[in-house]
């Protein structure tokens, strides 16, 4: 086939995906237990493993937390499926590509202020999973604990499936639609949109555009929750009624599909004789889930002074110390400002909590956009008590601001914030896309100090 060919066939292939997206039907809310049947009759009624499951259908448990973790921590999910999950060849080891995993012992810890430009184009034939590239993370995959941040770029279509035991993935696109094609069903995202896949959730990305880009928080710890709302109240930040869970949809496809399963830090693959998206019936808590990020009930100062970012958690990781989160994921959405006798911009910092930041469109109200600096796909690193703030252009141009109302409606950034410093991928200490001088954006900043006239 020539190339031109192949590429019209891809073209075909992604108008197809994209029909499907358009139409998917969803289930609505946060953490719900959820049932689901793309056939009448394949979910069983009244208890979980029947002698005979309905319609010739395996039953199978899948446990995302222990058996005996409290109830409001619980989660599973059963699944009624055409073969148990039991049923592959072993695992053999493969390549991991650009793909790393804590712990992060490379390269010595960098106190320094980092950002990166976007990742350079993939070569010919990326799909999401060779296309994930790792740029640090704290923890240990083997003990359940700390994060990863990774990049992804692609241009093909995954036609192999992939699961993680090693964390749940919180996909971030930056550019190009995802189909989502999993266990439990399908999800369409878009940029401004999260996808979440639970640790252990077999899935294929299909792309609805020629390319696709954006960032992944790999999560070892406890998965992400909807934070406290404490004195907030019942209502607000992200509303649990509007993340979608996917209806029940099944292959029934026999024949070789490649299975690639992360596993304490390496990918492992097997060729199963069928495709293991074969679930037709589920029913649970533990379920992948879209967000569209524009739903974000954002909050802020109707007074004065600018509330610390944690008002705009959407999703948080918690430890075993009560408020401290093994990660929170942090949108910067469109939002009015009207603080009066304020600093309106992110105000200078230094935080005990380390901050991978990323943009998905736009700009972000800290930083002067442009060639170089603060861009979509690009990120920034400022971890553990690294000094970091608005830049010179920016500080000037607040202070001096009119203070009328002012809306933010210009971008879509995004904070990874955790508790242990990140620590870098040697690829990604060494990158050819990793800015030299960022720190030039802090000079200059005139010493204004006057004592008594
Ligand atoms: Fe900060």
């Amino acid at each position: 086939m020539s190339d031109g060919a192949t590429a019209r066939g891809s073209a075909m292939e992604r108008e197809e995906a994209r029909k499907i997206a358009e139409g998917l039907e969803h289930l609505s809310g946060f953490g719900n237990e959820h049932t689901s049947e793309a056939v009448p009759g394949a979910l069983p009624v009244g208890r979980n493993s029947p002698q005979r499951a309905p319609l010739g259908l395996y039953a199978e448990q899948l446990s995302g937390s222990a058996f005996t973790e409290p109830r409001a921590e619980n989660r599973r999910s059963w699944l009624y499926r055409i073969r148990p999950s039991a049923a592959h060849p072993a695992f053999t080891r493969t390549g991991n590509g650009a793909l790393r995993s804590a712990p992060f012992a490379q390269t010595v810890p960098d106190p320094n202020r980092l950002r990166w430009n976007p990742l350079p184009d993939p070569a010919e034939g990326t799909d999401f999973l060779a296309g994930l590239w790792t740029l640090g993370g704290n923890g240990d995959v083997t003990q359940r604990s700390g994060m990863a941040v990774h990049l992804y770029h692609a241009n093909a279509s995954m036609r192999r499936v992939f699961s993680d035991a090693d964390g749940e993935l919180l996909i971030v696109p930056e550019r190009g639609g995802l189909l989502l094609r999993t266990e439990f069903g399908l999800l369409h995202v878009e940029p401004g949109h999260i996808a979440l896949i639970p640790r252990g959730v077999r899935f294929r990305v299909e792309l609805l555009d020629e390319t696709a880009r954006g960032y992944v928080c790999e999560n070892y710890g406890a998965p992400f929750r909807l934070p406290d709302l404490g004195p907030i109240g019942a209502n607000g930040l992200a509303n649990a009624r509007d993340f979608r869970a996917p209806v029940a949809a099944y292959e029934d496809v026999e024949g070789p599909v490649e299975v690639v399963n992360k596993y304490c830090g390496n990918l492992w693959t097997a060729t199963y004789g069928h495709s293991p998206l074969d679930v037709v019936a589920w029913h649970g808590n533990h379920v992948p889930y879209a967000y569209d990020l524009r739903r974000f009930n954002v909050m802020g100062t109707i007074s004065y002074d600018h509330p610390d970012p944690s008002i705009f958690t959407v999703l948080t990781s918690p430890s075993d110390t009560p408020g401290l989160a093994g990660v929170d994921f942090v949108v910067f959405a469109p939002r009015w400002l009207v603080g009066e006798d304020t600093f309106r911009p992110p105000y200078f910092h230094r935080n005990v909590m380390s901050e991978y930041m990323g943009l998905i469109e736009g700009a972000y109200d800290a930083k002067t956009a442009g060639e170089g600096g603060f861009v979509p796909g690009g990120g920034s690193l400022h971890t553990m008590m690294s000094a970091h703030g608005p830049d010179r252009e920016t500080f000037d141009r607040a202070s001096a601001a009119e203070l009328r109302p002012q809306k933010i409606d210009d971008g879509l950034a995004f904070m990874f914030e955790t508790r242990w410093p990140v620590s870098l991928t040697p690829q990604a200490a060494r990158a050819d896309h990793l800015q030299q001088g960022y720190d030039d954006v802090w000079q200059g900043l005139e010493r204004h100090f006057r004592p008594l006239h």
